[in-house]
C-alpha cells in the first residue's frame, strides 16, 4: 500500500483531487468509482473548484456509486443520489445518463443488484475507486461478517452505522435501515483504490487495516490484498501508525 501523510483534512482533499483531476486528463473515459459520506465532501469540492478554474472536463467520464439507501427516494435530501449532484454532478460537465448509483426504490432489489453489477462489467470494470472508511471497518456498506466474495447485494445497516449516519437525519428512527452496496468482491475488481482517511477518530481503525489481522470481522482488511491501493490520509488519521 501506498500512504501519503497529509498535514490535514483540507491537504488530504486537494491531495486527493490532484489524483483525481491526473486520471481523468489522461483517460478521458476513466470509469470513476465514488464514494459518499463526510470524508469526500472536501475532495468534490476541489475537483469543483478545479473544473471551473483550469476546466478539467467530464464529458465522457462514466461514474458508478458504491452504495444508496433502500427506501428513500432519489430526491430525499439524505439519498445519495441528491448527495452526488449536490456536492459534484451539478458542477461539473459529466453527463447524467453517465453516472450509476444503486436504485434503492427498485421494485425487485435482487435484480436491481444483478443488473448493477452487470452494467459495471459492461462499462468494463472501475479504473479508480475512491472509499472512505467506517468505524468499524466497513467498506461502501459491507458491514462487519460480510462475504469477501460478495458482489452488488442488500445489506442490514449496523447499528452502530445508522448511529453514525442519523446525524443526517431528524432521528436515528428516520435513518433506513437497509442499503444496496457493491460487494467486497466488486471493489476488489477495481484497478486501483484511492482510501481516504481523515481525523483521530478514525486512527484506530485505518491502524487495523494496515497492521490487523485479514479478516471478513473487518471487512476493510482485505485492502491488504490488493495490489493497487493508494491512502490519502492525515497525520491525526495516521497517529497510531
Ligand atoms: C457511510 C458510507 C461509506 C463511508 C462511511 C464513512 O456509511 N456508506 O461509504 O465511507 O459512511 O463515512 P464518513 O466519511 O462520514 O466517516
Amino acid at each position: 500500500m501506498n500512504i501519503i501523510e497529509t498535514a490535514n483534512y483540507e491537504e488530504m482533499s486537494r491531495k486527493a483531487a490532484d489524483y483525481l483531476v491526473k486520471l481523468v486528463s489522461a483517460k478521458k473515459d476513466a470509469v470513476l468509482g465514488l464514494a459518499t459520506g463526510s470524508t469526500p465532501h472536501g475532495l468534490y469540492s476541489e475537483m469543483v473548484e478545479d473544473h471551473k478554474m483550469n476546466g478539467t472536463s467530464y464529458e465522457q467520464i462514466r461514474t458508478v456509486n458504491l452504495d444508496e439507501y433502500i427506501g428513500l427516494p432519489s430526491t430525499d435530501p439524505n439519498s445519495y443520489h441528491t448527495f452526488m449532484r449536490k456536492r459534484l454532478f451539478d458542477w461539473i460537465d459529466i453527463k447524467s445518463e453517465n453516472t450509476h448509483i444503486p436504485n434503492g426504490q427498485a421494485g425487485s432489489l435482487e435484480k436491481e443488484c444483478l443488473r448493477y453489477e452487470q452494467m459495471i462489467e459492461n462499462l468494463g470494470g472501475i479504473d479508480l475507486q475512491v472509499l472512505g472508511i467506517g468505524h468499524n471497518g466497513h467498506i461502501g456498506f459491507n458491514e462487519p461478517g460480510t462475504s469477501f466474495n460478495s458482489s452488488t447485494h442488500v445489506v442490514e445497516l449496523a447499528e452502530s452505522t445508522k448511529k453514525a449516519n442519523s446525524r443526517f437525519f431528524a432521528s436515528l428512527d428516520e435513518v433506513p435501515t437497509q442499503a444496496i452496496t457493491m460487494g467486497i468482491k466488486t471493489i476488489m475488481k477495481s484497478k486501483e483504490i484511492l482510501l481516504l482517511v481523515s481525523g483521530s477518530s478514525k486512527a484506530e481503525t485505518l491502524q487495523k487495516l494496515i497492521h490487523g489481522p485479514f479478516t471478513e470481522d473487518f471487512p476493510a482488511s482485505i485492502l491488504q490484498r490488493h495490489p493497487n491501493v493508494t491512502i490519502i490520509a492525515d497525520q491525526d488519521a495516521l497517529s497510531l501508525l
